[in-house]
């Protein structure tokens, strides 16, 4: 008996730790992946939940997915977990969601990347950037090889997110993860996703993590983008991955103040058509996005009423709308197209506009571009792990673009906090974004504020102190947050990922200083 019990411990382990899914004010899953069959068990606040563990044949044939729906937390409280699976035991905390729409002291903390794509053979392989026509490959590269693999590329991300995280966390900020599509290199190879959750080990048992599909996860190195690949492929993602929307690959969450409504745009549009995201791809299963399809209606639903929310309004979908890189061509089979071009997207900006969206992210090309048409902020953020390409064709919308080399940002005004900007790579600044008509976030804070000094004192002397203070306050944010994005897009980073293929980061904090965002609504730190 005792020899069965040691053989039965020794055989199980995990294949994939604990991770956070689905998060929401007062629930979230736990899932992880084990190596047999046997059951695991969570605890947390002082219940124990016993797994039901399901045999996952989407992954592969040694794998079992362990899946834990906690209910009955609190909101934007601090939760230590463990998981025994076996003998092995994986401890974790996380804090739970802020309540949608709250504005509390808490600051919660969003990481938006995307493209990390590393799969076995890239450890140690340093790409070459090409010299080809239009690839605008930076100077002195030297041979023109990254510094980095992309394995190191990855990790150095994912250390920074690790440690913003921890920060956040003890100091009672939620925070949560987005990777904005192309989670992997092959989604059909198995190794790929394995090495995925080894990088994300780091973060995702303390940070819930969400994700919008890219192609890639549609994708086998072997035959292509075959209908039959492709759902195979995507149906690995829908395994490791739960989100809200009974396993659609479009889905709303809400966290705090934000909402974040996450598209498909991995195969829109007609099949070889001017809509279309992906002439290679042609899979019935995949949602269409365009105007009239059932994602849109989703679309305009969930926008409309999010907006009556008053909720700050985040969109993403893996294939940016507005880019420098090969992918902002127009579609196509031609020499100055491309077959995989984000620019079909275009047709949301104008629904994007009609209910004030914030800032949609997306990745894709693999870099970090910020663009801003009609005052809604655009961000390419595709330079998670993967390669770091160059720019193929001019963005008119562009406030920045990442390259190697130095950026150098000129801070402006207080009339807006979005920094001008000039370098010596291809960074351009083409035109300050004009105000965006949200005001309902200043709004709100300024409400809120002046509320709570009424309540403390009825004395004009005070509240004239508070209002004073208030524009001492944003004006000493508004440099701050122009010095943070100069961190980490400019070279400040570059200390310790300018030698990375992947130098980018894009991380957003919002919170109690949110009436900071009435100068431009957007900013990172
Ligand atoms: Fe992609």
């Amino acid at each position: 008996m005792t020899f069965l019990l040691l053989l039965c411990f020794s055989v199980s382990a995990f294949r994939v730790k604990p991770y956070i899914q689905n998060p929401s004010p007062d629930s979230a899953t736990f899932r992880w992946l084990s190596s047999d069959e046997f059951a695991g068990v969570l605890t947390i606040a002082q219940k124990e939940y016993v797994s039901s563990p399901i045999a996952t044949p989407q992954i592969d044939s040694q794998s079992f997915l362990h899946s834990v729906r906690v209910d009955g937390l609190e909101a934007a409280t601090l939760y230590n977990y463990s998981v025994q699976q076996g003998s092995e035991n994986v401890q974790g905390s996380f804090l739970t969601s802020p309540l949608k729409g709250h504005v509390g002291r808490e600051s919660i903390r969003l990481f938006f990347l995307a493209d990390t794509e590393t799969e076995p053979g890239s450890t140690g392989h340093h790409v070459t950037w090409k010299e080809t026509p239009g690839s605008n490959r930076p100077p002195g590269m030297g041979e023109g090889r990254y510094l980095t693999d992309q394995t190191e590329g990855l990790k150095g991300h994912l250390d920074i997110i690790s440690a913003r995280a921890r920060e956040s966390i003890a100091n009672g900020n939620p925070a949560l993860i987005s990777v904005v599509g192309d989670l992997v290199e092959t989604g059909n190879d198995q190794s790929h996703w394995k090495e995925f959750w080894d990088h994300f080990g780091t973060v995702s048992p303390h940070v819930p993590l969400i994700a919008a599909i890219g192609n890639h996860e549609a994708y086998d190195a072997v035959v292509g983008y075959t209908p039959e690949a492709s759902q195979h492929a995507r149906s690995k993602f829908f395994t490791y991955l739960e989100h809200p929307g009974e396993g659609k690959s479009y889905y709303r969450l809400d966290f705090g103040i934000v909402t974040i409504l996450t598209l498909d745009s991995t195969n829109g549009g007609t099949s070889g058509g001017e809509d279309d995201t992906n002439y290679l791809l042609d899979n019935p299963h995949i949602p269409d996005y365009s105007p009239g399809s059932q994602q849109y209606q989703w679309l305009e639903q969930q926008l409309q009423l999010a907006r009556s929310q008053q909720q700050i309004i985040f969109v993403q979908f893996h294939h940016a709308p507005y880019s420098s890189g090969v992918h902002g061509k127009a579609p196509g089979r031609g020499s100055e197209q491309d077959e995989q071009s984000g620019r079909p997207m275009r047709l949301l900006s104008p629904i994007f506009q009609q209910f004030q969206v914030a800032a949609v992210f997306s990745g894709h090309d693999e870099m970090y571009e910020h663009s801003v048409v009609d005052g809604i902020h655009y961000y390419c953020v595709g330079s998670g792990g993967d390669g770091l390409r160059g720019t193929y064709v001019d963005n008119p919308f562009i406030v920045i673009h990442r390259h190697l080399g130095r950026i150098k940002i000129v801070p402006t005004n207080l009339h807006s906090s979005l920094p001008r900007i000039s370098n010596n790579t291809r960074t351009h600044k083409k035109k300050l974004p004009r105000q965006h008509p949200n005001s309902l976030l200043p709004a709100r804070f300024l409400s809120l504020s002046l509320s709570l000094s009424l309540s403390l004192s009825l004395s004009l002397l005070l509240f004239l102190s508070f209002f004073l203070s208030f524009l001492l306050a944003s004006c000493l944010l508004s440099r701050n947050l122009t010095v943070e994005e100069k961190k980490y897009i400019g070279s400040d980073i570059t200390g310790k990922l300018a030698r990375s293929n992947a130098t980018n980061l894009f991380l957003f904090r919002f919170g109690s200083q949110v009436g900071d965002r009435s100068k431009s609504h957007i900013s990172c730190c």
